[in-house]
Order: structure tokens, then C-alpha cells, then sequence
């Protein structure tokens, strides 16, 4: 998907067939003078390293990606897509198959966004190989321009064996949601003896050749300690504003997932509480026999009635 541009940013091509048709991304990697649109790259992420902060959200479909890619620099195809779109209990049900769908979804919205796809629960821990495997067949399928995978030290060595191989890795550290079984909740990560833990994994997967790394639920003075002591942009989610960057769930920026509500998350609408009205404004009109209206019905002649 992406070709490398003289200034260290890349050229990003549309993989779009004829019409709103998509194609498979294998068979439609074409170069157009119309396609082109600068896009950015981990190395352009990396390099926001205490600059200007890095505005991330989260995508799944096509028509929110190309929203989320006019105003940010990264759009997660986040595992939290099994909680928020398939009414999953946690993201340990997610699996491949779902996150190529969603990440393909997601980059034909895209265009100067980077997309980091999710690698999920079960997909890349087992060995080296398994990590490979999954981590290229998100790449090559979705044209996505990097993968996440949750852990610190523990997936250092993952961490150096795919960036060595072509793929780039953000990191996760703090509270990691495919262990919640093993964190028992989703607990606030780093008060006490747990701090050191978390520094020492934000700076092995810095050092293991992450490009960036998400600080979830972590407490905002370690927050802020981590973000001063590792040489990768830090992307926060109930972190701290001293962070490099932020990230959320755009189903809670929405208002559209209510079923929980975390302290970190800031509702910028109102989505939900809307489609509620509407679809029982909808459900009125039909039972009352308002909708459709005159406007809404073909006539004989199309000179009598629109369409
Ligand atoms: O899956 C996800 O959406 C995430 C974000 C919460 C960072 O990992």
C-alpha cells in the first residue's frame, strides 16, 4: 500500500476497484495520478516523539475511518471491536479473521491516517513463527501499515523478530484487556510494586524496536516518568496528558457504547442517546402511518412524483 516519498513520507495507494465495489488488496494495488495522498508511517509516528501530541482513535468500519482520518495521525483497528461492535464480554473472543475484516474495512477509509491493526488474543504468543504468521497475513491483507500486540517484556523478543522482518510493532503496556483473566478486572495498573514492572516493559519493548507503545490505566505520575525515560512516542489511554499522543474507543467518544463507562473516557456526543430517538420517532410514524410520506412514493409518471 505504501511507497516510500522523497521527504520520509509515503505515497499511500488507493485499493479501490470500479464503483463502490472493493476488491481483495492483492489484486488491486494500482498507482494513479488521482490516488495519490500522502501518508503517515510509523517512522513519522516515532518521530512525534515530544512534539506536537498524537491524536489516535479508534476505527472499524470504512464511513468512521474516513472521518477519524481527516482530523488524526493513527487509526487502531483495536481488538475492542469484539466488545463494541459484536457484543462480546471481552476481547479474548476476537480473532484474526475478525480483525482482517475490520482492518480492511478501516484502510479503504483511510488515506493519511497510519492504520495499526490489533493483533488479538491467542494469535502471535505461542512462538516467533505464530507471531510472523498472523502479523503478515494483517499486513498483506488489510494494507494496514503496522500491527499492536499487548505486552512488554514478556513480548520483547516477538517485538525484535517482526520489526527485523519488515513489520512494524506498536506496543501495549499497563493494563493489557487480553489478560483480564489474569488481572482479575480492569484495574488500575502501577500503584505500589507494580510501577517498576511497567517501566521496565515500556522501555524493553522501546528498546526491542517498537515505534510507539499505549500506556492503558496506568497511574499518571508513572504515566509521566515512563514517557520521560523511553525514546518511542507513548500514547495514552488513562495515562497522562504529559504522554506523546492519546488514544480512545470512538464507540465511547460517540456515546454510542453505554454498556460501561471508565473514568478515562471523555463523551464528545451524544450518538447513542440520538439513534434511540430516531429509531422510535421511525417506529411511531410506521405504526401511525405517517412514514413513508407523499415525498417518499413513486408516482406513475416521473414528471407527477420525484424518481
Ligand atoms: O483494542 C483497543 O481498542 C485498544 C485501545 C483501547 C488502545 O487496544
Amino acid at each position: 500500500m505504501l511507497a516510500a516519498g522523497t521527504d520520509g513520507l509515503a505515497i499511500a495507494l488507493e485499493q479501490k476497484g470500479p464503483g463502490s465495489q472493493p476488491m481483495p488488496p492483492q489484486q488491486d494495488r494500482t498507482m494513479s495520478a488521482t490516488s495519490i495522498s500522502r501518508a503517515l508511517t510509523p517512522p513519522d509516528i516515532r518521530a512525534r516523539k515530544g512534539g506536537t501530541p498524537i491524536a489516535s482513535l479508534t476505527a472499524y468500519t470504512t464511513p468512521i475511518a474516513r472521518i477519524v482520518d481527516r482530523h488524526c495521525d493513527l487509526i487502531l483497528v483495536g481488538d475492542s471491536v469484539g466488545m463494541v461492535l459484536h457484543g462480546l464480554p471481552s476481547t479474548v473472543g476476537v480473532t484474526l479473521d475478525m480483525m482482517i475484516m475490520h482492518g480492511r474495512a478501516v484502510h479503504r477509509g483511510a488515506e493519511r491516517a497510519l492504520v495499526v491493526v490489533d493483533l488479538p488474543f491467542g494469535s502471535y504468543e505461542e512462538s516467533l513463527e505464530q507471531a510472523f504468521r498472523s502479523a503478515a497475513r494483517v499486513m498483506a491483507e488489510t494494507g494496514c501499515g503496522a500491527v499492536k500486540l499487548e505486552g512488554g517484556e514478556s513480548m520483547a523478543e516477538t517485538i525484535r523478530f517482526l520489526t527485523r522482518r519488515g513489520i512494524p510493532v506498536m506496543a501495549h503496556v499497563g493494563l493489557t484487556p487480553q489478560a483480564v483473566n489474569t488481572f482479575g478486572g480492569y484495574k488500575v495498573q502501577g500503584r505500589g510494586a507494580g510501577a517498576d514492572q511497567i517501566l521496565q516493559d515500556a522501555k524493553a519493548v522501546s528498546e526491542a524496536g517498537a515505534f510507539s507503545v499505549v500506556l492503558e490505566k496506568v497511574t499518571e505520575p508513572l504515566a509521566r516518568s515512563i514517557t520521560e525515560a523511553v525514546a518511542i512516542p507513548p500514547i495514552g489511554i488513562g495515562a497522562s496528558p504529559a504522554c506523546d499522543g492519546q488514544i480512545l474507543v470512538i464507540d465511547d467518544v460517540l456515546g454510542i457504547f453505554t454498556d460501561f463507562r471508565p473514568k478515562f473516557v471523555k463523551r464528545y456526543a451524544e450518538l447513542g442517546r440520538d439513534a434511540e430517538a430516531a429509531i422510535a420517532a421511525y417506529a411511531e410514524e410506521v405504526r401511525a402511518r405517517s412514514f413513508p410520506g407523499p415525498e417518499h412514493v413513486f408516482g406513475e409518471s416521473a414528471k407527477s412524483k420525484r424518481g
